[in-house]
């Protein structure tokens, strides 16, 4: 643990390097070498590609984040008492988002942990968060929150209620399977106490599915192939971004929106002395990004040793948030394990 001496509102910032495996360079070696080429969506957000997610939440076409603010609004003095005052709000991936003030407005718990693995926004949105909110003391944690285990030890929550935010779908950029992990794992920063708020994009109409990942503006197409340019400027790789063009697809079987980079033409790219060959046609998966019913979801969370105690959404059914509890035979899941198995 160590300070941070350039931001000095926020109570502290940890860096829990262990949980940074992979490199962009790894995940990109790997990723392009394979059969079917890939690549980690969380690698989306660099400044240039948070600044055009921001701008994807205004579009039309992407209802995902008016929709969960509308439920929010609409929902949030019953949301907010859900969470005892006095309590900790962790909230994993960049924070500082309007939900995210709304919530921590009126429900005001003493802690608020922000978790992220681009430790510029992490500063950014701590500072801001701390700035806006000085009764609450602002803990943020350097992280790749996908592979954190357990809080750092010296981050003391104490025994307050702990309550997981995770909105904007995120979940929905993890497999089943790894959304039941995910949700495994968080359940031991929270303690059988714990809770966990979640918004979730529910299934609909392939129409308004794909128009939601490729909007007439071309503004997701741009953040798409902004990571390109981010392989260009981090790792020093030669891709030509007109060579490539944006797609999206709803795969109705995996209950899925996939994004991919097509490549336009035959051609071959360099990343840090590795080449790659591209076919024409030949794709980049960049982007899942799951779509649930909400007896789904709950069906997966209860396979994960979670209840659900709520459910919210608009009259269309566009979106759903969900609070999330330990069911009572999974409290049983040690919180604290001392480590010698005995
Ligand atoms: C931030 C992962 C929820 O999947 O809808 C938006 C990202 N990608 N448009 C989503 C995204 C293309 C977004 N999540």
């Amino acid at each position: 643990m160590r300070a941070h001496p350039s931001i000095p509102a926020p109570d502290l910032v940890l860096v829990a390097s262990d949980t940074f495996g992979t490199s962009l360079l790894d995940d990109v070696h790997r990723g392009l070498a394979g059969q079917r080429k890939t690549l980690p969506a969380k690698w989306f957000y660099d400044a240039s590609g948070s600044e055009l997610f921001e701008a994807i939440c205004e579009l039309p076409e992407y209802y995902v984040t008016r929709t969960e603010m509308a439920i929010l609004s609409r929902h949030l003095d019953e949301i907010a008492a859900t969470m005892p005052p006095g309590g900790t709000m962790i909230e994993p991936g960049s924070g500082a988002g309007v939900k995210t003030r709304l919530l921590l407005q009126a429900s005001v718990p003493a802690t608020y942990v922000a978790i992220d693995i681009s430790r510029s926004m992490l500063e950014l949105g701590a500072a801001q968060t701390a700035r806006q909110f000085p009764s609450i003391r602002v803990v943020a944690i350097h992280a790749d929150y996908t592979r954190l285990d357990r809080l750092p030890e010296a981050v003391d929550l104490g025994d307050a209620a702990r309550t997981l935010y995770f909105p904007g779908s995120t979940i929905g950029n993890f497999t089943p399977e790894e959304t039941r992990a995910f949700l495994g794992r968080v359940a031991r920063w929270l303690g059988p106490t714990g809770s966990v708020l979640i918004g979730v994009d529910t299934k609909k109409d392939r129409a308004v599915l794909e128009a939601a990942y490729d909007d007439s503006e071309g503004v997701t197409a741009r953040f798409n192939l902004n990571l390109l340019a981010r392989l260009n400027a981090e790792l020093d790789a030669d891709f030509d971004l007109a060579r490539f063009r944006h797609r999206a697809r709803y795969d109705e079987a995996l209950g899925r929106v996939e994004m991919h980079l097509e490549s336009r033409v035959d051609q071959e790219v360099t990343v840090g002395q590795r080449r790659f060959t591209f076919r024409a046609g030949e794709t980049i998966h960049t982007e899942s990004s799951y779509k649930y019913a909400p007896a789904e979801f709950r069906a997966l969370c209860a396979g994960a040793g979670y209840e659900c105690s709520n459910t919210w959404t608009d009259a269309a059914g566009a979106f759903a948030i969900y609070r999330l509890v330990r069911s009572a035979s999974a409290t049983t899941i040690t919180p604290h394990r001392t480590g010698d198995g005995t």
